[in-house]
């Protein structure tokens, strides 16, 4: 048997679209994989996701590889799945990229990196119908990543550990399809050049802990003002997360979870998240919060 850890993670960090992403310590999903004679079964606890193989991500994505590399056995995969889907949180990519490696080290398949992505992709492909690689990098090497689509490549860079992050999750949900049916099809190269500079200090700001330079890199002009009405109370709530000691704001992924960033010598994560879910409970609205350090990637435990 082998067993799975598979992160959670937070795409795009403002101005990063599809590109910039990062692991977070918690919450995560736990995915087990037993060889069986033929077929794939799937046993699910946890937040609720699709037993049958063919709407499973888990079930879509062993299926494509026991075919593509000829494994005339079966899986048993039982998920524990900690991350809500739809939340904006990765649960999909943590759903895909924990069953490439799981089925991979049971089968003793070779992967190398680039075809741990090309395989966690489908996944994801699957469920949003796009190619975004973002939440898949991130949660397979963990820390910050930074996502090439053509070619389909990733690159991990480690974040300053004087960071922590914040992330809420309203009890509402946000289909990724949707989400991207309402982005731009065309932006302006003075939009495209604000943005591009921004992405480009934000990595250096992560890596460095400079909170100074975070305060100006994470804004962004593209997305984050068409998506934001998906997040309920979006301005409110970035403005009491800033106003409380975050350095940064962004809509994790295509929401509704948000996440701040801040600087674990003087603000307690905690404090932080306890406070913007008590301003949700004011607005009548339950939110789950998670709170640490940038993580690592999937791994076999
Ligand atoms: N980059 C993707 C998007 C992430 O924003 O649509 C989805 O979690």
């Amino acid at each position: 048997m082998i067993r799975v850890i598979s992160p959670a993670t937070s795409a795009n960090l403002g101005p990063g679209f599809d590109v910039l992403a990062v692991a977070l310590e918690r919450p995560e999903d736990t995915m087990e994989f037993c060889e069986i004679d033929e077929g794939i079964e799937i046993e699910v606890k946890g937040y609720s996701v699709p037993a049958s193989p063919e709407k499973n991500i888990a079930g879509i994505v062993a299926n494509k590889m026991l075919g593509d590399f000829k494994i005339e056995r079966g899986v048993k995969i039982s998920i524990n799945k900690g991350i809500r889907p739809m939340s904006g949180l990765g649960s999909s990519a943590a759903s895909s990229t924990g069953t490439v490696i799981g089925i991979s080290e049971l089968f003793g398949i070779p992967m190398n990196r680039d075809k741990l992505l090309e395989y966690s992709l489908i996944g994801e492909e699957a469920t949003s119908g796009s190619f975004h690689a973002d939440n898949i990098s991130a949660c397979l090497l963990g820390g910050l990543t930074i996502a090439l689509s053509e070619p389909l490549k990733a690159f991990r860079f480690d974040v300053a550990s004087s960071i922590d992050y914040v992330a809420v999750l309203p009890d509402i949900e946000v289909n990724t399809r949707e989400a991207r049916k309402i982005l731009p099809k065309k932006i302006t190269l003075r939009k495209y050049s604000s943005n591009l500079a921004r992405a480009c200090l934000l990595v250096r700001a992560l890596e460095e802990g400079d909170f100074k330079k975070l305060n100006i890199a994470y804004e962004d002009n593209l997305i984050t003002p068409l998506r934001s009405k998906l997040v309920p109370f979006y301005y409110e709530l970035k403005r009491e997360a800033l106003s409380t000691g975050a350095e940064a704001f962004f809509i994790s992924g295509s929401g509704p979870a948000t996440l701040s960033l801040l600087n674990r010598e003087k603000v307690d994560a905690r404090d932080l998240a306890e406070h913007l879910r008590s301003f949700y409970l004011n607005k009548g609205i339950e939110a789950e919060i998670y709170w640490g350090k940038i993580g690592e990637g999937a791994r076999v435990t």
